[in-house]
């Protein structure tokens, strides 16, 4: 296959512009790539025009680099995962785009999903994952540039990424007036490389599903503080002077819809062992949630667990 080599990575197509897209576009831009956007939904792509000065297009045969920032749930369903709109913008990528560029996933995916997507591409281009810790309460310190896992299809896919994200070191230039200028040559962003594209697509949704498990177990320690008259603040705050000890708190139960589905998409990834400790975390957050719900509890904002 026809590799894409770093100096030859000019325009970079960022597809999905919704909470995860439009900073990943931002920071595309800003390391000095032509950055284009696109999305289902028009008023995304106008949005990412006027704020960031993404570029709107809808021929895909000259792009290096397509990054694919999808939402994986279900429209009427936000806790089940739903691959379907990677996989129709795979087949436009498939019919339109060149031999050798880069499709780097970096939406969360069940396990399998890249090779699928590999395979829609007819092996033409190389396929990546990346997928994110990105978290909007904290994007100063957790934004598009914190420490990724990153898994290719084949060594070529893995290596092309790694050039494209890792290469952060800057490189002298000389312009018309022979004057120095420093320039960014990849995303600079220090990856973690995994053998097998699977690891990959497993490490974002297991980092979600210990999330859920952890989330639960301060629910479930709640709900025994309710009915044995026990101070669980006070309970938490001893427990938490250990130094391996962090309880979180249970506040509105398992937030935000990326944990639960995340969570699913790990459970659905075996066919034989399921996760019993999962499981019985599910049970347990809704167990939190009928307490709260006969008690009458105001909801906060449900993105505050998540991640
Ligand atoms: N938001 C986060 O904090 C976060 C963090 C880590 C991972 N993720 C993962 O990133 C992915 C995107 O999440 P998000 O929060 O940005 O979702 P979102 O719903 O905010 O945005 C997704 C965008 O994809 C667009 N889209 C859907 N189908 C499309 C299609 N077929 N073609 C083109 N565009 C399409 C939607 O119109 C929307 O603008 C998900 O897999 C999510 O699990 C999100």
């Amino acid at each position: 296959m026809h590799t894409e080599s770093r100096s030859q990575i000019k325009k970079v197509l960022v597809i999905g512009l919704g909470q995860l897209g439009l900073p990943v576009a931002k920071y595309v831009k800003e390391r000095g790539f032509e950055t284009f956007g696109y999305d289902i939904n028009p008023v995304k792509v106008e949005n990412a025009e006027k704020k960031y000065g993404i570029k709107s297009i809808e021929c895909f045969d000259d792009i290096d680099v397509f990054i694919l920032c999808i939402s994986t749930h279900d429209p009427n369903d936000e806790y089940t995962p739903f691959v379907d709109g990677l996989f129709s913008v795979a087949q436009k990528i498939s019919r339109e785009a060149k031999n050798g560029s880069l499709v780097s996933i970096e939406s969360t995916v069940p396990k399998g999903t890249s090779k699928k997507i590999f395979e829609m591409l007819n092996h033409r281009l190389h396929v990546a994952h990346a997928p994110h810790r990105w978290y909007a309460l904290e994007e100063d310190v957790h934004g598009v540039n914190q420490v990724r896992v990153v898994g290719g299809v084949s060594d070529c896919c893995l290596k092309t990424a790694l050039q494209f994200y890792d290469s952060g070191n800057e490189v002298l230039e000389f312009n018309n007036n022979n004057t120095q200028t420093n320039k960014k040559n990849g995303l600079g962003i220090p990856m973690h490389p995994v053998s097998e594209i699977e690891i990959a697509e497993l490490t974002k949704i297991v980092e979600n599903a210990d999330r859920y498990m952890q989330i639960a177990f301060s629910e479930d320690l709640y709900l025994y503080c309710q009915a044995n008259n026990v101070n669980f603040g006070e309970l938490r705050d001893a427990l938490n002077t250990k130094w391996n000890v962090k309880i979180l708190e249970p506040r509105d139960g398992v937030g935000g819809h990326c944990l639960p589905k995340d969570t699913k998409m790990f459970l659905q990834s075996s066919k034989s062992i399921k996760s019993k400790i999962l499981m019985a975390a599910m049970e347990v957050d809704q167990d939190y949630r009928r307490f709260r719900e006969i008690r009458g509890y105001r909801l906060v904002p449900p993105t505050i667990n998540s991640s």
